[in-house]
């Protein structure tokens, strides 16, 4: 698989990142250990070299998973992938809870390292900007994981872009994960600036959570905790009907390259010059196949602009 420096680190990661949040479990849809750990070890196979997760993607769980996944296939396949993983947010009886605190994230970064089963992190990112706890202190605690060797890199999600240069002033921030798809274009200049300024861009969402691969046709009710009811809007009027009639201009696209509707949103995505590496996020061996397909063809410039155009007519 094809492979790109990731900003200005050492990194060459493949455009493509098994995102895991649904794979820990909370929030979505349910699957048996096996299913997980093949997912994972799927993804391995088929090439993809960079793993995203969290301490909050089920207290640990997704973590877990991938710990046992790359030490079951085998000697050697830590080594054959970079992990990102997060910490300022946890998910404790059942909320998600934020802070910048220090102390606890370098405890977040000693019970990250057990879960994944390895004594170094690639990529560990803030998930959230604290407003409360000062940056100094959030993140001098992960220079301090850098100098000692638990952590490689050090990166930022959900941070506005006046948020992101406050913590360059801190820390060596080399990477910028944020939400990014046909269905949400909202970051689009914070992550240009982060691509020009040569940071590693991450982009999370890919997928719209699911709306944008075609399985939801019908609206339905989902649980308060359900991530398609709490995270993602797409899944309430009006945005659900508007999402709806994208699905239709998508399609023509799709049955002209003959493939998914959730391989024309990941390409849309990552095809974007300021995208290093897109995340999607599935649970099966068959979807994790089905997805990285995509990157055997890609879209027209002209694919892109009718995309970009029904973009902006359906959801503004
Ligand atoms: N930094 C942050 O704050 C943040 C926030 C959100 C997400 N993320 C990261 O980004 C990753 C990706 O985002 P996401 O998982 O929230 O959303 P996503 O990738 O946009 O969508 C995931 C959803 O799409 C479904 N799906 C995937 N491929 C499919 C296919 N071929 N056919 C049908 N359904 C398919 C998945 O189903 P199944 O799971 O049932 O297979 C899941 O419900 C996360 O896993 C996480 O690593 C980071």
């Amino acid at each position: 698989m094809e492979k790109i420096r990731f900003g200005r680190t050492e990194m060459m990661v493949t455009p493509l990142t098994l995102g895991t949040w649904g794979i820990g479990g909370a929030g979505w849809d349910p699957n048996s250990d096996e299913t997980r750990l093949d997912a994972i070890a799927a993804a391995v196979e088929c090439g993809i070299n960079f793993i995203d997760t969290a301490p909050a993607y089920n207290a640990g769980q997704a973590e877990r998973y991938i710990g046992k996944a790359l030490e079951d296939m085998g000697k050697g396949q830590r080594e054959k992938v970079y992990i990102a993983t997060k910490c300022a947010n946890a998910f404790i009886g059942g909320q998600y809870v934020r802070s910048g605190r220090g102390d606890l994230i370098l405890k977040q970064c000693e019970e990250s390292l057990r879960n994944l089963r390895t004594d170094y992190i690639d990529l560990m990112i803030v998930h959230w900007p604290d407003p409360v706890v000062p940056y100094e202190e959030t993140f001098g605690a992960l220079n301090r994981l850098k100098e000692e060797g638990s952590v490689r890199h050090i990166g930022v999600s959900n941070f506005s872009l006046e948020e992101l240069q406050k913590a360059m002033e801190c820390a060596d921030v080399e990477a910028l994960q944020l939400q990014f798809s046909m269905v949400n274009q909202n970051n689009t200049k914070v992550l240009e600036w982060a691509h020009a300024h040569d940071l590693g861009v991450m982009t999370y969402g890919s997928l719209g959570g699911g709306i944008l691969t075609g399985r939801y046709r019908t609206l339905k009710t989902y649980e308060t905790m359900d991530n398609r009811n709490r995270f993602y809007p797409y899944f309430r009027e009006p945005l659900f009907s508007r999402v709806m009639e994208l699905l239709d201009v998508m399609q023509p696209v799709a049955d002209r390259h003959g493939v998914t509707l959730a391989q024309v949103a990941i390409n849309w995505s990552r095809q974007k010059c300021f995208v290093d590496t897109s995340i999607f996020g599935a649970q099966t061996r068959e979807r994790i196949l089905s997805n990285t397909a995509c990157l055997n063809w890609s879209l027209t410039e002209e694919e892109m602009q009718e995309l970009d155009r029904a973009i902006l007519e359906k959801l503004g």
